[in-house]
This record gives C-alpha cells, sequence and structure tokens, in this order.
C-alpha cells in the first residue's frame, strides 16, 4: 500500500466544519428543520462531523450513487443505486458531498433532487477542485478549495481505499 502525505490535517478539518456548522445554523430561521442528505459514500464522514457541530433542529437521510464513468472522464450521468427514505417535499434540504470535481455528479444531482420541490436546497462539500470544473453549478458550502490533485482520506477513496483517514491526503509515487 503507498504511504500518505497529509495536505489537510484532521485538526484543520475538525476547526473548519465547526465554523461551516455555525455558518449553516444562521443561514436559517431557528425554529426550522433543516434536511441534510448526504452522498454515499464519500460524504459520510463529513455528514457525521457535521450533524454533530449542529443543533437538535437537524434530520438526515443517505442517497449512493455512482457516476457512468466513460474512460476516466466523468460522463455526468448518474445512476441513483440507493434513493432517499424521506420525502424532500417542503422542507429544507441541504447537499452533503464529499469533494466537487468536474461538477458534473453535482449537477445531475440537484436537478433530481429539487424535482421533488423541498423548501429550499443548498449544498455543501467538504473539497472542491475548480480549476476541473465542467459546468457551472452551485456551492453554497465549501470546507476547502484546493488545486487539481487527487486526494484521498476522510471519506474519499482510491480504489475503495483510504477512506477512513481523517486526514485529507496525497498518494505518493
Ligand atoms: P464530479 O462529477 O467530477 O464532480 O465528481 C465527483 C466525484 O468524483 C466525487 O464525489 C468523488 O467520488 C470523485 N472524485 C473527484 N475527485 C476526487 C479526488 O481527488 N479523490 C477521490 N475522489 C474524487
Ligand atoms: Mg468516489
Amino acid at each position: 500500500m503507498a504511504t500518505t502525505t497529509v495536505l489537510i490535517s484532521e485538526a484543520d478539518i475538525q476547526h473548519r466544519i465547526k465554523t461551516l456548522a455555525a455558518e449553516i445554523e444562521k443561514d436559517y430561521p431557528a425554529s426550522e428543520e433543516i434536511h441534510l442528505v448526504a452522498v454515499l459514500k464519500g460524504g459520510f464522514m463529513f455528514m457525521a462531523d457535521l450533524v454533530r457541530a449542529m443543533s437538535d433542529r437537524v434530520t438526515m437521510d443517505f442517497m449512493a450513487v455512482s457516476s457512468y464513468a466513460k474512460g476516466t472522464t466523468s460522463s455526468g450521468q448518474v445512476r441513483v443505486l440507493k434513493d432517499l427514505d424521506s420525502n424532500l417535499e417542503g422542507r429544507h434540504i441541504i447537499v452533503v458531498e464529499d469533494i466537487v470535481d468536474t461538477g458534473l455528479t453535482l449537477h445531475y444531482l440537484q436537478d433530481l433532487l429539487k424535482a421533488r420541490r423541498p423548501k429550499s436546497m443548498k449544498t455543501a462539500c467538504l473539497l472542491s477542485k475548480p480549476a476541473r470544473r465542467k459546468v457551472d453549478v452551485q456551492v453554497d458550502y465549501i470546507g476547502f478549495t484546493i488545486e487539481d490533485r487527487f486526494v484521498v482520506g476522510y471519506g474519499l477513496d482510491y480504489a475503495e481505499k483510504y477512506r477512513n483517514l481523517p486526514y485529507i491526503a496525497v498518494l505518493d509515487q
């Protein structure tokens, strides 16, 4: 197994998430519920830490998607592997993603979820690689903006490995 070099430390991630959680809390009227929708698998760790930094007005659900890859590039076609259990109609929802790269996956998901008539829809992603963007997709809360490098850890994988790292890392050659 390759070794990894830390790009964003565990302490920096935890600190940033607390700031994001506070920002989210103040953006919604105190009496209103917020429903978080994590995109599996990559979004699981971000979701777990984000909701623990939020108040008890939070509810959550999970969906799993896979991109139909054409060669190595994302095609923008997304297959829903596990759909939500919850109804989104009339609720404030926040889509929780690990990383926005080309933006194709998120763009597709936003369209899909918007059709379910939530009261509002925002997106939170831990990481964003703006240099790679192919579609202009709205992301309301961004943990960290990074350069065009392949990263692993904190939910993100390389061939299903390294998701468990508590930090973001790059693989050493
Ligand atoms: P997009 O549709 O190109 O924005 O791709 C989004 C998905 O590609 C993410 O949810 C990740 O699963 C995967 N991905 C993109 N960049 C990376 C990376 O640097 N490391 C691991 N997975 C990545
Ligand atoms: Mg992935």
